[in-house]
């Protein structure tokens, strides 16, 4: 059980699924409904973890080192703004979480879960998401939305199978703790994608 005041949702999906236009339509509709929203992302979040976040998607590493730097960065983020926010009754909008780390270091790279796991036992301290909406959709689908996008990262430079990799640890984080993910069928047009977030939300008590 969470002590905390506020929300704390958190929104996945491979890369290509479309989140940002939902967070910033959620972004709206909760600042209209009077709460202090917090819209932040992961890597990244403070100064440190921005940092961290410049070294993670652009220099070659190792499995292990990708995991610290992410969860480092994860711990900087959450003393510094997710917990203070939270406990002063914010709702805090995060792009990408720990899922995120199961899905591409633990599915797309194959690092150990149970390292994970305990990575994120440290770093969070019993901390999760109240919610998190999972954007879920084919990677082939995804892979052209963002084809004629900018200079791809190294995440999203991996090919199709490194993808469904991805989707597939996504998956399989939500069927392990399936009361706290809302599975979004992404592959819909933006209104239609829109009407499932909303009655996801509703039906939580959310909005
Ligand atoms: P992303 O959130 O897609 O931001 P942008 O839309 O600006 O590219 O980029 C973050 C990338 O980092 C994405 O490819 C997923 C990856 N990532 C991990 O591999 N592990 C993690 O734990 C997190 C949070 C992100």
């Amino acid at each position: 059980m969470s002590i905390n005041k506020g929300r704390f949702i958190t929104f996945e999906g491979i890369d290509g699924a479309g989140k940002t236009t939902h967070m910033d339509a959620l972004e709206q509709a909760w600042k209209q409904a009077g709460h202090e929203v917090v819209r932040t992302r992961e890597p990244g979040g403070t100064p440190l973890a921005e940092k961290l976040r410049a070294l993670f998607l652009h220099d070659a590493m190792d499995p292990l080192t990708e995991a610290l730097l992410v969860f480092g960065a994860r711990r900087d983020h959450i003393k510094a703004v997710i917990e203070p926010a939270l406990a002063r009754g914010a709702w805090v909008l995060c792009d990408r979480f720990t899922d995120a780390t199961f899905a591409y270091q633990g599915g797309g790279r194959g690092f150990d879960l149970q390292v994970l796991g305990t990575l994120e036992g440290w770093v969070q301290q019993g901390l999760q998401p109240d919610l998190t909406l999972l954007f879920d959709l084919d990677p082939a689908v995804a892979a052209e939305r963002l084809s004629a996008a900018r200079q791809p990262d190294r995440f999203e430079a991996m090919d199709r199978a490194f993808f469904e990799r991805v989707r597939g640890a996504y998956l399989d984080r939500q069927r392990a703790q399936p009361g706290r993910f809302a599975v979004i069928k992404a592959d819909q047009a933006p209104a239609l994608v829109a009407e499932q977030i909303q009655a996801e939300l509703r039906s939580k008590g959310l909005l």
